[in-house]
């Protein structure tokens, strides 16, 4: 029930968000360009963005020739398939929860997970979708904001994660806790700035 308001809040402020988000995310385009060149998805290969927006990892995909986007907020998407048409990318974009994937089994060789982790509800049910979704030997691109795996958030931290919650993202998540729910392994992870903040972390199944 919480879940489900939730991801409506989220659809409500996404919308809302939607024609400022670009100005705000374009600050990240080198991580972008750091973790989709670790993911290296190939032509051919079938890849997945969740939580996708307004499609600002389409930039670095050009020469991916099988890409779907879902995301909970359809002025996200209409961005992003504006963005493709303009890429001329053929992109299959969707409204879908990120909790619950409307694909089959073991049909992705590849997730992008940008900005996602820390925003969907429920990061637990959204990483055993993705583990579900893809190929055996399938990989993740992971790039969030996450507490070090055995790091207590300190106050400033968790003061401030009252407001970032509403706003627009938990800051107090750890991926190790996330990815623990999974047989997913963590191949990479890399401090991707401010001061250990970021990161960029590669997954395999
Ligand atoms: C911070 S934005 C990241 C967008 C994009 N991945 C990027 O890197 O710029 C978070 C996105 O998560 C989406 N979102 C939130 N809850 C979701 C859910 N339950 N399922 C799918 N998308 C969701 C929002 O609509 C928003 O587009």
């Amino acid at each position: 029930m919480r879940r489900e308001w939730t991801s409506r809040f989220n659809r409500w402020r996404y919308d809302l968000y939607a024609p400022l988000y670009d100005k705000l995310a374009q600050g990240f385009a080198a991580q972008r360009r750091r973790s989709l060149g670790l993911l290296n998805p190939q032509p051919h290969e079938r890849v997945l963005l969740i939580a996708a927006g307004t499609g600002l990892d389409l930039d670095f995909l050009v020469r991916c020739r099988h890409v779907s986007a879902i995301d909970i907020a359809p002025a996200m998407l209409r961005q992003l398939s504006e963005r493709a048409e303009r890429l001329g990318m053929a992109v299959r974009a969707e409204v879908m929860d990120g909790q619950k994937l409307e694909f089959p089994d073991e049909s992705f060789d590849a997730v992008v997970l940008h900005l996602a982790l820390a925003v969907i509800p429920d990061p637990l049910a959204c990483i055993r979708e993705v583990e579900r979704v893809l190929k055996p030997g399938g990989r993740v691109a992971v790039f969030d904001k996450f507490l070090a795996d055995r790091q207590r958030a300190p106050l400033w931290r968790r003061a401030g994660n009252l407001l970032a919650r509403v706003v627009a993202t938990d800051i107090n998540r750890r991926l190790g806790d996330i990815v623990a729910v999974t047989k997913l392994q963590r191949i990479h992870d890399e401090d991707a700035g401010l001061g250990g903040f970021l990161h960029i972390a590669l997954l395999r199944k």
